[in-house]
C-alpha cells in the first residue's frame, strides 16, 4: 500500500477533516443530547422513572463522548455486543498495530474516527435497552421532508404525468425525461444534514427548473454512458435489467430517488430495483428501513393526488419485489469499498448480480476512492483500486476535499476561481466506471 496517497485525517491541521472534527461533530453531538433531553416527558410516560434513568445515562454517556472527541483521546473498545461489535474492535486492534502511537480522533483516518463516533452514538442508546430503540436523528429527517414539500409535489405531479404515456414515449423523450430525473437525484444530495450540523438544508426551489441552470456545475458528466448502458439492454428486450441504488439521505433526496426508480421500472429502462439502506441511524440524515416506509406512508397519506399515487404504487412495487429493500452491517462499518470484497464477501456477489450500482451522496464517495488524497486527474477505475463488482456510478454533490478524474487543470482552474469548490455542495459529479 506505500504507493497509495495517504488518506484525510484531522491531523493535517486547517483541513476539511480538521474542522469537521474540531468544530462540526462536537455540535452534532451537542445537538444528540439536546434531542434526547427534549424527548425525556415521552420516556417517563412510556417507562416512567426507569425512562428517564435511561435518558440521564444516555447522555452522560454522549457528554463523556463529546469530551474524548475534543481532547483527541484514544479511541476505545465497543462493549454493546450487537453483532457488528467485534468487527469494529478487530478494526481498532488493526489500528492499534500500526504506530505506538494510540488511534485518537485527530491522529487517524477520517473516515475511520468520523464513521466510528456514528456508531459510538447509537451504542450510547444501544445498552439502555428502554431506549436503544430511539433515532436521534428522526426530527430532522421529518423536518427535511416537511420543508421540501412543495418540491416533492411538484416531482410527483411531473413524474405522475409522464407515466400516464411512458408506453408512447419514444426514445428521445424517454432519454430526455430519464437525464432530468437523473439530475434532479444528483442534486437531491444537496439535502444532507450532517454538512450542516442538522440546521434546515431542504430542497426550497423548483428541482426541475434548476436542473438547466445547474449543469454548468457537473464537472464529471457521464450521463450519456448510462444512458447507453440502459437503453441498449432495454432494445436487447426480454431480459432483466437489475439496478441497485446505495441510498443515502431521507428527506427531499429520498424522494427523489423514488422518483428516479419509478420511472425507470415504469419505462422498462430496470425490470427489478435494490435499494441499500442503512441499519442504524448514520450521518444525520442517511435513510433506514423505518426512515424508507415512513416516507412512503407519508406519501400515501398526503392530500395530494400526486403524492399520494406515489405512495401507493411504491408499496406495491415493494410488495411485488418489483423493489426490494437491503440493509448490510457493511454500509455502516468504517471499510472502505475496495475491502468489501474481503470484509463482506455477501454482500459483494450480491452487488455483482447488478446491471447498474448507483451510488448516492458523498460519503459513499468517500468510501469508493477510500478517502485518499489523490491527484484529480487520477482515473475513477484506478482509484476504485480493484472494487469492480458491477457498472457503478456515483452521483454526487461535492462536500469534502477529494475529486478523481478530472481533465488536466480543471481542479487547479477550480481553485484559482473558487477556492472552496469542494466543500460547498455547489458542484455535483455524475461518474460512471464500466467495471471492465
Ligand atoms: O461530514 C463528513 C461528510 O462525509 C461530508 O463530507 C459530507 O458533507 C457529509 O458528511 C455527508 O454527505 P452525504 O450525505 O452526501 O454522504
Ligand atoms: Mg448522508
Amino acid at each position: 500500500t506505500a504507493t497509495l496517497p495517504p488518506q484525510l485525517a484531522g491531523k493535517f491541521k486547517g483541513s476539511f477533516a480538521y474542522n469537521t472534527i474540531k468544530d462540526r461533530l462536537p455540535l452534532i453531538l451537542t445537538k444528540v443530547i439536546d434531542t434526547l433531553h427534549r424527548h425525556r416527558n415521552e420516556f417517563f410516560e412510556e417507562h416512567g422513572e426507569k425512562g428517564i434513568e435511561s435518558e440521564k445515562k444516555a447522555i452522560a454517556y454522549l457528554s463523556r463522548l463529546r469530551n474524548e472527541l475534543q481532547t483527541d483521546k484514544p479511541l476505545i473498545a465497543l462493549t454493546d455486543n450487537l453483532p457488528d461489535s467485534t468487527l469494529w474492535n478487530q478494526c481498532l486492534e488493526y489500528h492499534q498495530s500500526l504506530s505506538d502511537e494510540p488511534p485518537s480522533w485527530f491522529q487517524s483516518p477520517w473516515l475511520y474516527t468520523e464513521c466510528y463516533m456514528y456508531r459510538r452514538i447509537h451504542e450510547a442508546l444501544a445498552q439502555n435497552p428502554l431506549i436503544s430503540d430511539f433515532d436521534v436523528f428522526k426530527e430532522e429527517k421529518v423536518h427535511n421532508f416537511f420543508e421540501s414539500q412543495q418540491a416533492i409535489i411538484l416531482m410527483s405531479t411531473y413524474l405522475q404525468d409522464i407515466l400516464k404515456n411512458v408506453e408512447k414515449l419514444d426514445e428521445n423523450l424517454l432519454k430526455k425525461e430519464f437525464l432530468k430525473l437523473l439530475q434532479v437525484s444528483l442534486w437531491g444530495n444537496k439535502c444532507d444534514l450532517s454538512l450542516s450540523a442538522g440546521a434546515d438544508s431542504s430542497q426550497k426551489s423548483d428541482p426541475l427548473q434548476s436542473v438547466e441552470e445547474l449543469k454548468p456545475f457537473i464537472l464529471v458528466d457521464h450521463m450519456e454512458k448510462l444512458w447507453s448502458l440502459l437503453i441498449n439492454k432495454k432494445n436487447m428486450n426480454k431480459q432483466t435489467t437489475r439496478l441497485d441504488i446505495v441510498l443515502d439521505n431521507a428527506g427531499f433526496e429520498l424522494t427523489a430517488d423514488l422518483i428516479l426508480s419509478d420511472f425507470l421500472l415504469s419505462s422498462k429502462l430496470a425490470t427489478e430495483i435494490h435499494f441499500h439502506g442503512k441499519s442504524i441511524p448514520w450521518y444525520v440524515s442517511d435513510t433506514t428501513r423505518r426512515d424508507l416506509n415512513w416516507t412512503i406512508k407519508q406519501m400515501q397519506a398526503a392530500n395530494h393526488k400526486g403524492m399520494s399515487r406515489c405512495g401507493v404504487c411504491w408499496e406495491g412495487y415493494l410488495k411485488n419485489g418489483l423493489w426490494i429493500y437491503h440493509d448490510h452491517l457493511f454500509w455502516t462499518s468504517p471499510h472502505e469499498y475496495c475491502r468489501m470484497a474481503q470484509v463482506a464477501p455477501d454482500l459483494y456477489s450480491e452487488l455483482q448480480k447488478s446491471n447498474l450500482i448507483i451510488f448516492k451522496g458523498d460519503l459513499n464517495y468517500r468510501k469508493l476512492i477510500a478517502d485518499r488524497k489523490w491527484e484529480f486527474t487520477v482515473p475513477f477505475h484506478q482509484a476504485l483500486n480493484n472494487f469492480h463488482p458491477a457498472p457503478l456510478c456515483s452521483l454526487r454533490t461535492l462536500k469534502c476535499d477529494i475529486q478523481v478524474g478530472l481533465k488536466p487543470g480543471q481542479g487547479e482552474q477550480l481553485t484559482n476561481t473558487e477556492p472552496e469548490w469542494m466543500i460547498i455542495g455547489k458542484y455535483g459529479i455524475i461518474q460512471f466506471d464500466a467495471a471492465s
